[in-house]
């Protein structure tokens, strides 16, 4: 079988779990954090830089590759994986997210959304339908549901009602589906209201899929009122099927979010911060324009292995920020991915020796 979440071991002191994501190409040690190669590209990188950053696998984006290169051309190229140069696992995200951030541009029918472009105000429409058939055409390992990722401020009646459009669009995915090599993830909704994200988690658990993901989080709202949702709902999803919280996180959403059993995260921050100059370490996020920089000759975080650590200096990639050259925002990518897949793996190990509850204690006694 392509596609098998093994469960390896859970944890006695939190909702963590250990695993293994078997797909076509590749196996992925969960949990794990995704970069997010939005136009078929991780910003700045080649796909070796990714892999020699220990990525396991990268995400793309239905919305933008369907309007520019257009599918068909890179179902021509022999899909995204060929197209790309990246022989590792894909997932594509379905658009359920970015048509929704077109604010004015979009009209949300029972059929499906009508928008308009950002590129050139042509007009198009999405439905599940042809959600699915975009995203067989990119030909990724996992593609997800189109869904409505509803905005944090929804009152509770728009709630119900884009969560219930969410799930009748579910049905019409699942249907339309043609691809058995690719596995397809439902999506739970609900906004800020707990009964109505365990309500969409048992509708979505109707349609039954090889793994399911938390949408409609990390949108605006405080962190507390995230992990609380987390907390009440993350395990109420099936223990033997892979669980992705989307669009999360930073450094510390990362680790909680494992607490409450997540195996699956993404996010744009790694290498979007790191166009402005930001990176992370264990004690939080700096900036490498600080003055104290300038001529501080170390590496960006001490005992780093990445590329960047190991050849680089801070003041050498101040210098390349300042005067502007993409190689310096390279170098901070480079580490950011690095830093996000490293602060997994030793997550991963700590859920080997059953403690949790001390690594995130550490983890946080630094952070801040
Ligand atoms: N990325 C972040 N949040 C979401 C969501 O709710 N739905 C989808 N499709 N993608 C997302
Ligand atoms: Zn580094």
């Amino acid at each position: 079988m392509a596609f098998e979440f093994e469960r390896l071991q859970d944890t006695s002191d939190s909702k963590a779990r250990l695993g293994r994501l078997h797909t076509p190409h590749g196996v992925i040690q969960t949990p794990t954090f995704m970069p997010v190669g939005t136009q078929a590209t991780v910003k700045t990188l080649s796909p070796e830089e990714v892999k020699a950053a220990k990525s396991q696998i990268i995400l793309a984006n239905t919305y933008h590759l369907y309007l520019r290169p257009g599918h068909e051309l890179v179902k021509k190229a022999g899909g995204l994986h060929q197209f790309m140069n990246w022989q590792g696992p894909i997932l594509t995200d379905s658009g359920g997210f970015q048509v929704f951030s077109l604010g004015a541009l979009r009209k949300i029918t029972e059929e499906g959304v009508l928008f308009r472009s950002h590129l050139d105000g042509s007009k198009h429409l999405f439905t599940p339908e042809s959600v699915m058939a975009i995203e067989n055409a990119l030909g990724a390992d996992i593609i997800m549901a189109f869904d409505e990722c509803t905005p944090a401020d929804a009152d509770e009646a728009y709630a119900r009602q884009s969560m219930e459009r969410t799930h009748r669009w579910l049905k019409r995915c699942a249907a339309a589906h043609e691809n058995e090599g690719q596995a397809l993830f439902g999506i739970v909704q609900g906004g800020m209201f707990p009964d109505l994200r365990l309500e969409s988690i048992h509708r979505t658990l109707e349609v039954d899929l090889p793994g399911y993901a938390i949408g409609g989080l990390s949108v605006g709202e405080p962190n507390e009122v995230m992990y609380d949702m987390l907390d009440r709902t993350a395990d109420e999803l099936p223990k033997d099927k892979p669980r992705y919280l989307m669009g999360v996180g930073n450094p510390d959403n990362l680790v909680e979010g494992v607490g409450y059993g997540i195996d699956m995260f993404d996010c744009v921050q790694a290498t979007r911060i790191a166009r402005h100059g930001a990176f992370w370490t264990p004690f939080g996020r700096e900036n490498i324009r600080n003055a104290k920089n300038e001529d501080d000759f170390s590496p960006l975080q001490e005992g780093c292995q990445c590329y960047a650590c190991q050849h680089y200096s801070r003041a050498y990639i101040r210098h390349l920020v300042q005067a502007k050259e993409v190689f310096g925002i390279r170098l901070l990518s480079v580490h950011n991915i690095y830093y996000l897949n490293q602060l997994m793996e030793d997550l991963r190990e700590a859920l080997r020796d059953d403690r949790y509850q001390a690594f995130r204690a550490r983890f946080f006694d630094q952070y801040s």
